[in-house]
């Protein structure tokens, strides 16, 4: 009787040039190999991933429909098939097989993950979730997985208990890469309301036995892993846990020499140190915590040579203030307990200091609003971050900008092989490090005005081992010195803090290569409504921009609850100094219409490629189905119109030479 499979070894030889990438030396292999063995589903399957690589869809899904046939209980088979199925666009086909694959074996995870892929990709984003939640509870090591769901949680809010959810979200906080905290921070309040007794503890706080049950409560946040490490990693924007903390934190000062079981107050201190660090010291404090505070620096002065401070006093302190403000700081040897805090409050920031003496500046600068833009940014760098979302690889700069769906022709463009990029207004490095890890050998050179901020995105940079940014400082009206073209230009949120918005973005415009592309974000009119008004207020009221300021009317909208004002309290900026500033308080702000948008497009010459935000365009398609309603900047206004607050996270569009 004739096998029906060859031998191992030959079988590991076509693997073998397969994962060499040798395709076509694998493909004549295979293909000899299977006159021999007809029905072999090992070489038919390899056949099929073969010709998948070579993106001969049709014919792989023949090969792996031959493998299924002759083996029915074959799960690779059918979850081969199924990513054909996806592949071509027939995905009831696709979720067909994966089911089967599911069938055959419970624990596969890649087939949920798809599944929810294809579910995410139709908008059920519910349904979406449960299978990335169900991948990996089967495999916690699935790094893709946790990708997905962070891009699920990211424009959808879970609001409803799921008990696997707070260990998915301290995962992803605690990775620094996955996401940006802020953006799934709503979904992670719910998860601790939700899934822990946070609530109760809110509630203990604010009953009548406070402050003597102190211990208890800190105990019970020290329990909840995931709360003090969201509490280190962005300002948590709910009101309730701001009104907690501040409490909990004059208690603690109150106690402070007088606390039991001390031992527990370090970690929760930790975090809370870290929290208010991470908003700026945009708490609220009364007079009687200011004199403490200012009685326990001075007993730290005077006793800073005789060891006799302690560390609980140290970090109480830092709750009020970054300890590099502190004239001692620099004296002490922090123990193992302080080291975490004072590499966040103190050491990162002498390091950010060595940088500015190593960054270059194009020119002096001289425009008005330029000047008085980069002492906003010196004083109050934004926005402050610690995680952020990157690409899982590189790509090369054609496959990142199929991925974009713009309205042009790629087969008519030749993109460089080594992608020169420029982020004009690159701020603290978030979107320069963002765009860095999406492009293949891309080098980047990363602008902005003020050295504070800059110095700040070359450290993280660094940390993140991101090495081909080049951090310059000047302004960007000054780019023309540089002599230098891009094939990609970048500048989100800086154009509409000019003086005049249509000269900087003629000056960006005039560093494009031939088909170079630009991306854009601007202000937009109607999102920003309820800012204009609060502006407005800030302005009749002469309200001077300082710290405390800032902080006083930020407390008025908190606490008088003003209707017309309320969604204000949904940014994730007006949970810190340097974001209430940039929101509301900002020198200088422009806002755009789409009208305005397109008159300065056809001023400049350039064409409308079409938006950005994967979340904005999601919700578009729903109501626009036709393919080319997309690039109708017609249809858009239409949209807005019907949905006024959609470009609250600004417009993000492309655009390119005409
Ligand atoms: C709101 S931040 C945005 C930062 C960054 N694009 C991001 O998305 O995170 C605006 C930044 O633009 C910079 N900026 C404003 N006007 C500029 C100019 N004329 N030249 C260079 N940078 C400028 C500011 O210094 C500030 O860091």
């Amino acid at each position: 009787m004739i096998k029906q499979e060859p031998n191992k070894t030959i079988i590991e030889k076509i693997i073998f040039l397969f994962n060499k990438k040798k395709f076509i030396e694998a493909l004549a292999l295979s293909d000899k190999i299977i006159l021999e063995y007809p029905n072999s589903i090992l070489v038919t399957n390899i056949l099929g991933v073969i010709h998948t690589e070579l993106k001969n869809y049709t014919l792989a899904k023949k090969l792996f429909t031959k493998v299924i046939n002759l083996n029915p209980k074959y799960n690779d088979g059918f979850y081969n098939l199924a990513n054909i199925y996806n592949k071509l666009g027939e995905e009831d086909n696709a979720i067909r097989n994966y089911e089967k694959v599911i069938d055959l074996d419970k624990s596969y995870y890649k087939a949920y993950n798809n599944l929810g892929n294809i579910f995410k990709k139709r908008n059920l984003n519910k349904k979406a979730l449960e299978y990335y939640i169900l991948t990996l509870t089967i495999n916690p090591n699935y790094i893709r997985g946790f990708y997905n769901l962070a891009g699920v949680l990211q424009h959808f809010i879970l609001d409803e208990k799921n008990k696997y959810i707070n260990k998915f979200y301290l995962y992803l906080l605690e990775k620094k890469i996955i996401v940006r905290p802020n953006a799934i921070a709503i979904n992670v309040i719910n998860g601790l309301l939700l899934n822990t007794n946070l609530k109760d503890n809110f509630s203990l706080i604010e009953n009548n036995n406070f402050p003597k049950n102190l211990n208890k409560i800190i105990e019970l946040i020290n329990k909840n892993k995931l709360l003090l490490q969201f509490m280190k990693v962005c300002p948590i924007p709910n009101y309730h846990f701001e009104k907690s903390f501040i409490k909990i934190r004059c208690e603690i000062l109150n106690q402070i020499y007088n606390l039991n079981f001390k031992k527990i107050y370090f970690k929760f201190l930790i975090a809370l140190s870290a929290q208010c660090f991470l908003n700026e010291y945009i708490y609220s404090e009364t007079d009687e915590e200011i004199f403490k505070v200012n009685k326990i620096n001075e007993r730290i002065k005077n006793n800073i040579n005789n060891n006799e401070i302690n560390d609980l006093e140290i970090l109480i302190l830092s709750c009020y203030s970054p300890l590099f403000r502190y004239d001692w700081s620099g004296k002490i040897i922090p123990s193992s307990k302080l080291k975490e805090t004072f590499i966040l409050q103190y050491r990162n920031l002498i390091e950010e200091k060595k940088y500015i003496k190593k960054i270059k500046s194009i020119s002096n600068i001289k425009d008005d609003v330029s000047i008085k833009v980069k002492n906003q940014y010196e004083e109050n760098p934004y926005p402050r971050w610690t995680n952020l979302g990157l690409s899982i690889k590189p790509r090369p700069i054609k496959e990142v900008i199929e991925n974009i769906n713009l309205d042009i022709d790629l087969t008519k463009i030749k993109f460089s092989k080594k992608a020169e990029i420029l982020i004009a207004g690159c701020g603290t490095g978030q979107h320069a490090i963002t765009t860095a890890s999406k492009y293949k050998n891309a080098e980047i050179l990363a602008l902005d005005l003020s050295f504070n901020s800059l110095a700040y995105a070359k450290r993280k940079a660094d940390e993140l081992n991101c090495r081909n940014i080049n951090f310059i400082q000047g302004d960007l009206l000054d780019l023309k010195k540089m002599n230098k073209k891009f094939d990609i230009v970048e500048s989100v949120g800086v154009l509409h803090h000019m003086n005049d918005p249509l000269i900087g973005w003629k000056t960006l415009t005039s560093c494009l290569k031939k088909d170079a592309l630009m991306l854009i974000g601007l202000y937009s009119e109607k999102a920003r409504a309820n800012i204009i008004n609060i502006r407005q207020t800030i302005n009749d009221l002469k309200i001077e921009t300082t710290k405390k300021n800032i902080i006083n009317f930020r407390k008025d909208i908190l606490i008088k609850d003003n209707k017309k004002w309320h969604n204000i309290k949904d940014s994730p900026d007006f949970y810190s100094t340097s974001g209430v500033r940039d929101l509301l308080f900002h020198v200088k702000e422009h806002r755009f219409t789409i009208k305005k948008i397109r008159s300065h497009m056809n001023k400049l010459g350039l064409v409308f490629l079409g938006f950005d935000d994967s979340y904005v365009l999601e919700r578009f398609k729903k109501e626009y189905k036709q393919p080319e309603d997309l690039y109708n900047l017609n249809k858009w206004e239409d949209f807005e119109n019907a949905n006024q607050r959609i470009f609250s996270g600004m417009y993000q569009f492309w655009c390119q030479k005409k």
